[in-house]
């Protein structure tokens, strides 16, 4: 069929019907190589200065990295002087390689080697591009002139390296563009390199990172590139195959995920994306992402908000909200069912083992927040979207306030309506201060001074209560019996004129330890024909508190028009 933009050729699908990525798991962690202070840092607006990239460095060491590119230590004074620094300067923690890049040029390599100078251990990477496009247009080179580049490139590396007797040097090769490459003539001029090296062993493998350095095509392609290149790389126990994408089409974390499962070894990329143009892999996600699924992948990630912030001011850019691990809301459910089923998943998260063999299985949140160092209150959101259990679970979650089930609705309904009323995203605060004014001390004509209720000297199932109130602002005192304090009250306050109202299963729930507990009540009020209002009381006796319930209750119904005072 004719191509309908005809402008743009769709990259050919790789020729291997037997593929076997599609089926395989990733199963460990690849060895990360973090390219922050050199992809990522090339690609900032405002490049870090020296104190700021040695402020990031001793981050990456922290989180784990054992592989970081530190520099182009022959493009300019600073990528130079920065290396330096971290060898004179002892920075370098002795499981970590430092790396430096440098292009298959003469002049440049030996500037990367007196960068270098000293090092107890480092990796020389060295890279070109061995695309037709790249050959063809940017450098009119043939492939032969290519190839006769890399080698003699490689020669001299080693050479210099062999110089630095006892210092542990590896080598790194890129072939730039890998993706848009001829994968023979990749496979062709990897192997020039690694022979030209010539020390790879199992112990200290030759690094070959087959770059997709713009992202052309889809990610099955670039897994199918990488296990055809294994299949067909005659020394492969020798290499550490390296992924580095790109994420031009915004696949990049998928397309290194397959290409794991392809058999790739190592990562590089950078936190949260930094790099050229659409940014490097984000190695926050693919990490985090491999956690989910039980991976150890020895890089720690539990305080990332420190991460992300830190990031954020070194760079000068932004995390964006919706980042997957780091952003700001991506633990934070906005609609009512999400946060209720959230609430629900949370509640029964001891069942999750023996119902789904994990110890963390929970609807909308598919890892843990805490293992990220965030924090649960900051889950749910309220706004005009939220449901009832959602409010609920924020009052239980952030205040101690166990709303029972039957007051869920009328609690929901006046936390939307407030919401609606501001037009906003409302805080936990503030559902706290509507829960507060709404249900337990509504504005109303009557407040309790207190409640005596006394068991009968005789019947001890019979109580007699004297009850002491304020009507509008007139204090009373009325004295009434029931067969216990609720059913007294009751009866007291149906004295007051507060009449035909009963009460049902009243719900107690005691909040705080020791001196400073107190008992919350709520109190359904049943009134016929005017259905069902919820008091709630909140006193350090719990008798007192369910006094307090009833007259909040009497008040909201007053408010609500429901009845008028005095009937
Ligand atoms: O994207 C790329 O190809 C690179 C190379 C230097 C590895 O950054
Ligand atoms: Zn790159």
């Amino acid at each position: 069929m004719a191509n309908s933009v005809p402008k743009y050729v769709a990259p050919q699908p790789i020729d291997l019907p037997d593929r076997q990525w599609p089926d395989r798991m990733i199963r460990k962690s690849p060895v990360w190589c973090s390219v922050d202070l050199r992809d990522g840092n090339q690609a900032l607006p405002n490049p870090l200065g020296p104190d700021q990239k040695l402020e990031y460095f001793k981050l990456l060491c922290d989180i784990g990295f054992k592989h970081i590119e530190v520099a182009f230590p022959s493009a300019g004074r600073d990528d130079f002087g920065f290396t330096r620094r971290l060898i004179e300067q002892g920075h370098i923690p002795d499981d970590v390689f430092i790396m430096g890049l440098t292009q298959c040029r003469k002049h440049l390599i030996d500037k990367t080697f007196e960068a270098l100078a000293g090092i107890p251990r480092g990796i020389v990477h060295a890279y070109c591009a061995t695309s037709d496009l790249h050959m063809q247009q940017v450098f009119d080179l043939s492939r032969k002139q290519t190839v006769d580049m890399v080698s003699s490139a490689v020669g001299q590396i080693r050479g210099l390296a062999d110089a630095m007797g006892d210092s542990d040097i590896r080598f790194e090769f890129s072939p730039e563009e890998f993706t848009d490459t001829d994968i023979d003539f990749a496979l062709e001029i990897c192997q020039v390199a690694f022979e030209q090296w010539g020390k790879a062993t199992q112990d200290k493998p030759m690094i070959l990172n087959l770059p997709a350095t713009v992202e052309r095509r889809p990610p099955n392609h670039y897994a199918d590139m990488i296990e055809l290149f294994i299949r067909k790389f005659p020394s492969r126990e020798k290499v550490l195959i390296s992924l580095h994408a790109h994420n031009d089409q915004g696949m990049a974390v998928a397309a290194t995920e397959l290409a794991l499962q392809a058999g790739g070894d190592r990562v590089e990329g950078t936190l949260f994306g930094h790099g050229e143009r659409t940014g490097n892999v984000d190695i926050v996600t693919l990490a985090n992402n491999l956690y989910s699924r039980g991976i150890d992948t020895h890089l720690d990630f539990s305080q990332l908000n420190n991460v992300a912030k830190t990031v954020e001011r070194l760079t000068g850019m932004p995390v964006y909200y919706r980042q997957p691990y780091s952003g700001q809301y991506v633990f934070t459910a906005f609609s009512g069912s999400h946060q209720d089923a959230i609430r629900k998943g949370l509640h029964r998260l001891s069942e999750a083992p023996d119902k789904f063999g994990a110890q963390w299985k929970v609807p909308y949140l598919h890892v843990d927040p805490n293992d990220l160092g965030r924090q649960f209150e900051r889950l749910i959101r309220i706004n005009s979207q939220s449901g009832k259990g959602g409010v609920a679970w924020v009052l239980e979650q952030d205040h101690d306030i166990e709303v029972p089930k039957a007051m869920h609705l009328e609690l929901g309904e006046a936390v939307q309506k407030y919401s609606d009323e501001v037009g906003r995203e409302i805080s936990s605060q503030e559902v706290l201060d509507i829960f507060q004014k709404e249900f337990v001390e509504p504005e109303g004509p009557f407040s309790l001074i207190g409640y005596w209720p006394r068991p009968d000297e005789a019947n001890p199932t019979v109580v007699h209560g004297e009850i002491r109130v304020m009507v509008d602002g007139e204090p009373k005192t009325v004295t009434a019996d029931g067969n216990g304090p609720i059913s007294a009250f009751v009866h007291g306050l149906e004295k007051l004129g507060a009449a035909g109202f009963q009460v049902d299963n009243y719900h107690e729930q005691a909040v705080g330890k020791g001196a400073d507990a107190y008992a919350m009540a709520y109190v359904p009020l049943k009134l016929p024909g005017a259905g069902i209002l919820f008091g709630v009381g909140k006193d350090p006796n719990i008798t007192q508190a369910a006094g307090r319930a009833m007259i909040a209750g009497r008040n909201r119904m007053i408010r609500q028009g429901k009845i008028p005072l005095g009937q």
